[in-house]
C-alpha cells in the first residue's frame, strides 16, 4: 500500500516539476557518485558537501519535519546526515514498524523534495547519546558479545539491515533518490575490532542493492576502514574540540589543524571528509543546561573553527548536530535528559538561535564559490600583525584564492587590525591589502575571515576584497554580489575591468581607477546597505555590489528565479522565494512587524509574502518595500483543575500481583554478574525501559532483620538513578547502590507471607562507545540478601505493561516503563478521572509514594501562526522526586527536581493539538516521606511567528478506550 502511494505521489510531483518547466528525465534521474581527492562529484558535477544532521526519532511529530528541514536548507545546506535507529522501530525480535513518527520513506521524501543530499547512518550501533546506542531493548539480553560476528548478533542486525535496506535502496541517488553514501557502523574505532563484521555489514549492503559508497566515522584519527577487509570509500574523522562539558563556555578547546595532514597519510585519493564536527554539546543530568552549550559552541566557535576546516580542506563537512530535538520517552541513555537540544543552531523548540546566521553565511558562501571544491593549499607571506595566522588554498584552474584569516591563538579576545600579502603572481602582486592609507582588516576577537581573491564570477574578475562574499548571482543584465563585514569595519574591494568604468553610488564609497593595471578598487565602511554601479561603458556588462554589515547580512535571505538572483532583507526566516504565474511568492517568518525588502530585477505582476500581497514602493540601491504585519499576541492557558490519585499500590502487602512474572532465571547474559540469584535484571524478563517493580514474598519465621540490596539503574557523573523499599506497605527508605535495609520489627508477620516491593528506575542502558558490551550492564538489583535469616523469597516483577508486546504500538515500546498509572491507562487521553481528588499545585502528598496529577487545556491558536509551546516545572530543589510529563499519552519529558537542569519541557505541535483539547498526565515519585509533591506547572511560547497558514497534522494516536483492551489482556 505504501509503495503504491508514494509512486503515486512521485507521479504528482512529476506532473508540478512539469508545470516548472522542468523534464521528467531530470527530476529523479539516477546519477553517480564518483570522487577524488578534493571533492565528491555528483554526475559529473563537483559538490561541497555541506551537511547538517537531524534525525526523524527526536521530532516525533511528522507534521514540523518540513519545517525543521526548510529551516536547514534556508541556512544554504545541501545535505542531511541521518541517524535511523534500529531501536525506534523494533519492540521485539522480528516486529518492525515504519509507519506514523518512524515513517522513513517520508523524511526521506521530504529531504529529497527540498532537494537535500542524504547520507544514511543505520549503525546498526549509532550511539547518538541514545539508549544502547541505538541498540534494540530485545538485543541487551542476548547471549555474546555486541559489535562483532557473534553469529546472535548478525542474526539480529541482519533484521534490522532487511527491514530498514528497502527504504534505502529506493532513495539512493542510483536509483533516483538522493543518498549518496551509506554509512557503516559508527566510530567502530575502539576495542576488539573485527574486520570480518565490517565485511559482513558491507555484503549485507550490497546483496540489498545498496550500490553508494560506503563511509565511516573515525573517532579519532585512527585510520581505520581506509584499506584492507572492511574498508570503505569515504573515510573521515570525527572532531569535537571543545569536548561534552559546557560549565565554562568561554574555554575553548585547541583548534584541530591535523586534518590535512591525515587526510594526505590515511586516504589521500577520496575527499576530506569531516563526519560529525561539534555543532554543541550533550549536557547531563545536574549538568549546567544547553544555553551554555549554545554559547561554548556560539557564532564566533562557529565562525572560527568551522572556516579552519575548510582552510584545511575539508570538503564534506557535517556538523553534528544542527537541529538535536527531544529524546523523548526513554530514548535518552543513562547519562542525558530528555531534552536534546544540543546547543545546536536550530534550538529543540525550532527557534533559531544566535548561530543560525553565521551557518547561513557559510552556507550561501560554499554554495556560490565553485572553485572552492577543488584547492590546494599554497604558501603566503604572513600577516603584517603577527598576532593573525594567515593561511591560502588556491584553486589550480581557475587561480581563484581564498585567504583565512583568524587570530594565531584562537580563543584570543583581542582586536587585532593587520594588512595581508596578496600574491597573484602574473594575475597581479598587492604586497600590503587594503592599500588604502589608514585602512586595515579587523579581526574582532574570536574571528575569522576568508578573503577571496582572482575569481571570475559572471562577466566579472573579482581581484579582492577584504569584505567576505555572502553571495552573488545575476540581476537583469547586471552581475550582483554581496559582501559583508561588521558595522563600522574598513573593506576594500577591487575589480579589473575592461577600460574605466562608470561607478556610480549615493553612499559614502571611494573609488580609484589604475589604467596602466584596468584595477578599480572601492573603499568604503560597512554600514547598513549600502550598493554601487559599476558599469564600463564601452560593454553592457554592469555590476552592482551590495555592501552589507553582519547584522544585516543575517536578516538578508537568496533565493534564485529564472537563474536570476532575488535577494529579501528583513524577514526572520525565508524558506523560500518562487515565480508562480507571475507572481513572486515568498513564503518565510515574521517574529515582529518587519520592514521587507525585496532586490531584483525579475519583473512580476504582484508580490506576497505567505498570503500578503505587499504594497511595494521603492528604496535606495533599486529596492522595493513594505511593512510586514508581525504576529498577534498570544495567550496561553494557565493550568488549573488538577487531579489528583495515589499510584503505587505494589508498596501494600495484599496487592495482586499473581499475573506478574516470577523471576525464575539463574543465568544471564548480562555484563554484570549477579551476586544473588534468581537473576533481578529486568532486562532478563523483557523489561527494558522506565520502571520496574520487584515484590519478594517470603513466610517469616521471626528471625528475618532485614535485607541487603543493591540496584542499578544507570548513572553519570554522581547523579544515580534511585529505588525505592517498602516493607508490607511501610517505606523503608530511597537509595541507590547498596544499602541494609532494616525490617521494623512490628511489620515482620511471622507464619504469613511478607512482601518487600522496590521501585527501581531504569534510565536507560549505557552507549557501547568503547565497544566493550557496556550497554549490557545490568538494570535492576545485583543482590537482594535477607539478613538474619535467609528465608526463601519468591520474587516477582513487573516492568512496562506487556513487556516487548506492547500495548500501545503507536507511541511504541519508549514511551512507557511499568508504573502502575502506566500499566492502567492513567497517562492517556481520556482517562475517566472524574473520581480523582481536586487539588492545586503545588501540591504536597507528603509520602514517599507514586503519584498522578491530571489536567487538560484548550488551545486555539491562529493557523498562521507558529508558536512552540513548553511547559516549565519550577519547585524547590530540596524535594526529592521524579516526574514522567505525558501530553495526550506521549511522554515528552523525565524530571528530577532535585538534579535537574531540564524545567523546561517542549511540547511539539502536532502532539500537541494547537486547535483542541490537551491532556496532561504527570507521574511523580516522591523518594523520601516529605519529597512527595508537585510544584508549579505551566506553558509558556518559546516565540510567536507569523507563518504561512497552514493545518497541523495532529499525530494519530489512541486514547484510553481504545488502549484500554490490550492493557487488560496484556498485564
Ligand atoms: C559521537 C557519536 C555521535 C554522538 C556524538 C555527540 O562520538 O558518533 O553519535 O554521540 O558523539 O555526542
Amino acid at each position: 500500500m505504501k509503495g503504491r502511494l508514494s509512486i503515486l505521489r512521485k507521479i504528482i510531483f512529476l506532473f508540478i516539476l512539469v508545470g516548472y518547466g522542468i523534464t521528467i528525465s531530470e527530476a529523479y534521474k539516477p546519477r553517480n557518485v564518483t570522487w577524488d581527492s578534493y571533492s565528491l562529484i555528483i554526475d559529473g558535477k563537483r559538490e561541497f558537501i555541506y551537511s547538517g544532521s537531524y534525525y526523524y526519532w527526536r521530532l516525533p511529530a511528522p507534521t514540523l519535519w518540513k519545517d525543521v528541514f526548510e529551516k536547514i536548507r534556508a541556512a544554504g545546506f545541501n545535505t542531511i546526515t541521518m541517524y535511523f535507529n534500529w531501536d525506534y522501530h523494533s519492540p521485539r525480535s522480528n516486529v518492525y514498524d515504519f509507519d506514523g513518527i518512524r515513517d522513513v520513506d517520508r523524511f526521506l521524501n521530504l529531504a529529497e523534495d527540498l532537494g537535500f543530499y542524504l547520507i544514511a547512518r543505520p549503525g546498526p550501533y549509532i550511539n547518538s547519546d541514545n539508549n544502547a546506542g541505538g541498540f534494540p531493548g530485545w538485543l541487551i539480553s542476548l547471549p555474546g558479545t555486541t559489535r562483532s560476528t557473534n553469529p546472535y548478533y548478525t542474526a539480529s542486525w541482519m533484521q534490522w539491515l532487511s527491514a530498514l535496506d528497502p527504504y534505502l535502496y529506493k532513495h539512493q541517488i542510483t536509483k533516483g533518490g538522493n543518498i549518496i553514501a551509506v554509512q557503516v557502523e559508527n566510530e567502530y574505532s575502539v576495542g576488539p575490532l573485527e574486520p570480518l563484521y565490517m565485511e559482513q555489514l558491507e555484503a549485507k549492503y550490497r546483496l540489498d542493492g545498496i550500490d553508494v559508497p560506503f563511509s565511516f566515522n573515525d573517532a579519532y584519527p585512527g585510520d581505520h576502514w581506509v584499506q584492507g577487509p572492511g574498508h570503505v570509500q569515504l573515510y573521515g574523522i570525527d572532531a569535537y574540540p571543545n569536548g561534552f562539558n559546557c560549565t565554562y563556555p568561554d574555554i575553548w578547546g585547541a583548534l584541530p589543524t591535523y586534518f590535512e595532514g591525515d587526510h594526505h597519510a590515511f586516504n589521500p585519493n577520496e575527499p576530506e571528509y569531516l563526519p560529525e564536527f561539534q555543532g554543541g554539546s550533550t549536557d547531563y543530568w545536574g549538568g549546567p543546561g544547553f544555553s551554555k552549550c549554545t554559547q561554548m559552541t556560539n557564532a564566533s566557535f562557529e565562525n572560527v573553527f568551522y572556516k579552519n576546516n575548510l582552510e584545511q580542506g575539508a570538503s564534506m563537512f557535517n556538523i553534528y548536530v544542527v537541529y538535536g530535538g527531544t529524546s523523548w520517552g526513554w530514548l535518552p541513555y543513562p547519562g542525558d535528559y530528555t531534552s536534546y537540544d544540543f546547543g545546536a543552531a536550530i534550538a529543540e523548540s525550532r527557534v533559531l538561535t544566535e548561530k543560525y546566521p553565521q551557518l547561513k553565511f557559510l552556507g550561501y558562501f560554499l554554495e556560490c564559490m565553485k572553485p572552492f571544491r577543488r584547492t590546494n593549499h599554497t604558501e603566503v607571506p604572513a600577516a603584517s600583525n603577527s598576532k593573525v595566522h594567515v593561511a591560502m588554498r588556491e584553486d589550480l584552474e581557475t587561480g581563484t584564492q581564498f585567504y583565512f584569516l583568524r587570530h594565531k591563538n584562537a580563543s584570543g579576545f583581542t582586536l587585532e587590525s593587520t594588512h595581508i600579502s596578496i600574491i597573484g603572481d602574473s594575475k597581479g602582486n598587492y604586497s600590503s591589502v587594503p592599500q588604502e592609507k589608514d585602512t586595515y582588516i579587523l579581526l574582532n576577537g574570536r574571528d575569522s575571515k576568508i578573503i577571496v581573491a582572482f575569481y571570475h564570477f559572471g562577466n566579472q574578475y573579482l581581484i579582492y576584497s577584504t569584505s567576505e562574499v555572502l553571495t552573488h548571482g545575476r540581476m537583469g543584465d547586471s552581475d550582483v554580489i554581496v559582501l559583508y563585514a561588521g558595522e563600522g569595519q574598513y573593506g576594500e574591494t577591487v575589480l579589473r575591468t575592461h577600460g574605466e568604468p562608470k561607478v556610480r553610488t549615493k553612499d559614502n564609497i571611494t573609488s580609484h581607477f589604475n589604467h596602466s593595471s584596468s584595477d578599480l578598487r572601492l573603499n568604503y565602511v560597512h554600514h547598513g546597505i549600502q550598493c554601487v554601479d559599476v558599469q564600463v561603458s564601452a560593454r553592457k556588462e554592469r555590476l552592482k555590489i551590495y555592501i552589507v554589515t553582519t547584522e544585516i547580512a543575517a536578516s538578508l535571505w537568496r533565493g534564485e528565479v529564472d537563474d536570476q538572483l532575488v535577494l529579501v532583507y528583513g524577514p526572520y526566516l525565508v524558506r523560500s522565494i518562487e515565480l508562480n504565474y507571475g507572481d513572486l511568492i515568498i513564503r518565510g517568518d515574521v517574529d515582529k512587524d518587519t520592514q521587507v525588502t525585496i532586490f531584483t530585477e525579475v519583473p512580476f505582476n504582484l508580490a506576497q509574502f505567505n498570503e500578503e500581497i505587499l504594497k511595494l514602493s521603492k528604496t535606495d540601491c533599486d529596492g522595493r518595500t513594505t511593512s510586514v504585519r508581525g504576529p498577534p499576541k498570544v495567550s496561553l492557558p494557565q493550568l488549573n483543575n488538577w487531579k489528583f490519585q495515589m499510584g503505587s499500590p505494589e508498596r501494600f502487602a495484599d496487592f495482586d500481583d499473581s499475573r506478574w512474572l516470577i523471576a525464575d532465571k539463574y543465568t544471564t547474559n548480562s555484563i554484570t554478574p549477579p551476586i544473588t540469584y534468581p537473576v533481578l535484571y529486568a532486562d532478563d524478563y523483557g523489561f527494558h525501559f522506565g520502571d520496574v517493580w520487584f515484590r519478594g514474598h517470603f513466610i517469616a519465621n521471626g528471625s528475618e532483620k532485614g535485607i541487603k540490596l543493591d540496584g542499578v539503574g544507570g548513572h553519570r557523573k554522581g547523579a544515580f538513578s534511585a529505588y525505592s523499599v517498602w516493607f508490607n506497605g511501610e517505606f523503608l527508605g530511597s537509595t541507590y547502590g547498596n544499602k541494609t535495609f532494616d525490617f521494623p520489627k512490628a511489620s515482620l508477620r511471622i507464619g504469613q507471607d511478607n512482601v518487600i516491593s522496590m521501585l527501581l528506575e531504569n534510565l536507560g542502558h549505557e552507549k557501547d562507545y568503547p565497544n566493550d558490551n557496556n550497554e549490557k550492564r545490568a538494570r535492576g538489583f545485583i543482590e537482594a540478601s535477607m539478613v538474619g535469616y535467609n528465608a526463601t523469597i519468591t520474587w516477582k516483577i513487573q516492568g512496562s505493561c506487556g513487556g516487548e508486546h506492547v500495548p500501545d504500538p503507536v507511541r511504541g515500546i519508549l514511551n512507557n516503563g511499568g508504573l502502575y498509572g502506566e500499566r492502567k491507562g492513567w497517562y492517556l487521553p481520556d482517562y475517566p478521572d472524574y473520581d480523582w481528588e481536586e487539588v492545586s499545585l503545588p501540591y504536597n502528598f507528603n509520602q514517599a509514594a507514586v503519584a498522578w496529577f491530571r489536567t487538560s487545556f484548550e488551545l486555539n491558536l491562529p493557523l498562521d501562526v507558529d508558536v512552540p509551546i513548553g511547559l516549565l516545572i519550577q519547585d524547590d530543589p530540596s524535594y526529592r522526586y521524579n516526574a514522567l510529563i505525558f501530553i495526550n499519552g506521549w511522554m515528552l519529558g523525565h524530571y528530577i527536581n532535585y538534579l535537574g537542569p531540564q524545567h523546561d519541557f517542549v511540547l511539539h505541535n502536532g502532539i500537541l493539538n494547537p486547535n483542541g483539547k490537551n491532556d496532561v498526565a504527570i507521574a511523580v515519585w516522591g523518594q523520601d516521606a516529605v519529597g512527595g509533591r508537585l510544584g508549579n506547572v505551566s506553558l509558556h511560547a518559546y516565540q510567536v511567528l507569523r507563518t504561512e497558514p497552514r493545518i497541523t497534522e495532529i499525530n494519530y494516536s489512541p486514547n484510553y478506550w481504545q488502549v484500554l483492551p490490550r492493557l487488560e489482556q496484556l498485564c
